[in-house]
């Protein structure tokens, strides 16, 4: 995959399977008669994947889990599998948010295998890195991201890290208000393609996308979406109207 403009939403544990089905109708009536400058990308819980692909399909918007286990097939209770995920129609997964990591305690080796295991199966993952409030605040958060990307994507081959999707979400900007400004995305975006040149070199590094993630919006996409390095953003909030996430969508406009 070369680098690409990506607006991909993250809706989280919202919506009932009625009310998603609707956003998701409301999102590509509003984009149909559109010209866009971006890729676009809903994230959307598992049980809404099927319908919303169906909703979707023809139309410009693409489709995401938000999460895929690291297990094939079998006894895993509760669990959903890349190939269950693929067999909905959906061709990305979001894995590593900060909030599976924080709350659902996904380590650096359970990541790798998930992002190895959704490769195989043809998922393509946006995969999520950022550091803590008191990180950003001791000045750890170039050490933190380097330490993520080694610890679960680093092992991968070029040819299969060029599939992936990397999104940088400083998690005291997830849901806070709080939006890193245009020049922090900028440097640590940039930092981080640094990063993927070292291991893989500089084509690859340059084929990367980079979204950012935390409380982009309307208002501040378009200054963020600006930076040489911010490739599109990975938007939870404003992703749940599909006025609001049109709107961070025309940040490429
Ligand atoms: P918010 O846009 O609500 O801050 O969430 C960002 C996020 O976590 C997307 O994955």
């Amino acid at each position: 995959m070369s680098r690409k403009n990506i607006v991909a939403g993250n809706w989280k544990m919202n919506k009932t399977l009625q009310e998603g089905v609707a956003l998701a109708k409301d999102l590509k009536s509003a984009l149909a008669g559109k010209t866009l400058n971006c890729e676009v990308i809903i994230g959307t819980p598992f049980i809404h994947l099927a319908s919303v692909a169906a909703e979707i399909a023809g139309s410009k918007i693409a489709l995401s889990a938000q999460n895929s286990a690291n297990k094939e097939s079998g006894a895993y209770t509760g669990e959903v599998s890349p190939a269950q995920v693929k067999s909905t129609g959906a061709d990305f997964v979001i894995l590593g948010h900060s909030e599976r990591r924080a709350y659902y305690g996904e380590t650096f080796d359970i990541l790798k295998e998930k992002v190895l295991l959704a490769l195989k199966n043809d998922l393509k993952p946006i995969f999520c890195i950022g550091e803590l409030k008191e990180e950003r605040e001791a000045g750890k958060q170039n050490e933190v991201v380097k330490a993520q990307l080694e610890g679960s994507v680093f092992n991968l081959s070029a040819e299969d890290f060029g599939k992936i999707v990397l999104a940088y979400e400083p998690v005291w900007a997830i849901g806070t208000g709080l939006t890193a400004t245009s020049d922090q995305a900028q440097e640590i975006h940039a930092y981080i393609r640094s990063l993927v040149a070292a291991k893989y070199g500089a084509q690859v590094a340059d084929d990367t996308t980079i979204l950012y993630g935390g409380s982009c919006n309307a208002k501040n996409a378009k200054e963020l979406f600006g930076k040489a390095d911010v490739d599109g953003g990975l938007i939870g909030g404003a992703s749940l109207k599909a006025e609001d996430f049109v709107g961070v969508i025309e940040g490429f406009n």
